[in-house]
């Protein structure tokens, strides 16, 4: 067979899908799901822009190979929250104009949330749900900027806009 039906839970929804063995989860996530978020930069690992949380891990979608994570929880952008109420690293990004051209945000801000995730529990399998991930405020204010930036180094930004992402980030952990 080259392709294979499988279960992913995204943002807590259950979607079943059959994929061909070939599709990583990024195309799954935009092409079969419709959920856009996450952006192709590099596809190969290097960019960031398609970084999803796999069981509460960071992760590249565009190294997964979907018909390995039968059964996975996913969580991507539109997860963690949406016009009506954004999850406060969207509000601090918004606020600190963390972004140029937009391309990379998505990624940067499922990395940032991930990452203040580790720096507060150190362990960040609990962070699945809308509802936990907006935790996101408070523990892991000890976080410096160099901490900040070289824990988010998995995320390029073609822009520059660094300086400001590092504010957005450093005012959810005050
Ligand atoms: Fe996945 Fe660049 S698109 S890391």
């Amino acid at each position: 067979a080259t392709s294979s039906t499988l279960t992913l839970h995204v943002n807590d929804t259950a979607h079943t899908v059959t994929v061909d063995h070939r599709a990583t989860v990024l195309d799954v996530l935009r092409e079969q799901l419709h959920l856009t978020g996450s952006k192709k930069g590099c596809d190969h690992g290097q960019c960031g822009a398609c970084t999803v949380l796999l069981e509460g891990r960071r992760a590249n979608s565009c190294l997964l190979l979907a018909v390995a994570y039968d059964g996975a929880h996913l969580t991507t952008v539109e997860g963690l929250g949406d016009e009506e109420r954004l999850h406060p690293l969207q509000e601090a990004f918004h606020e600190r104009d963390a972004f140029q051209c937009g391309y990379c945000t998505p990624g940067q801000i499922v990395s940032g949330v991930g990452m203040l995730c580790e720096a507060a529990e150190g362990h960040p399998s609990h962070a699945t749900s809308p509802e936990a991930l907006q935790w996101a405020t408070g523990a892991p204010a000890e976080l410096n900027r160099d901490e900040i930036r070289e824990r988010m180094s998995g995320n390029i930004c073609r822009c520059g806009a660094y300086p400001h992402i590092v504010e957005a980030i450093e005012d959810v952990t005050d």
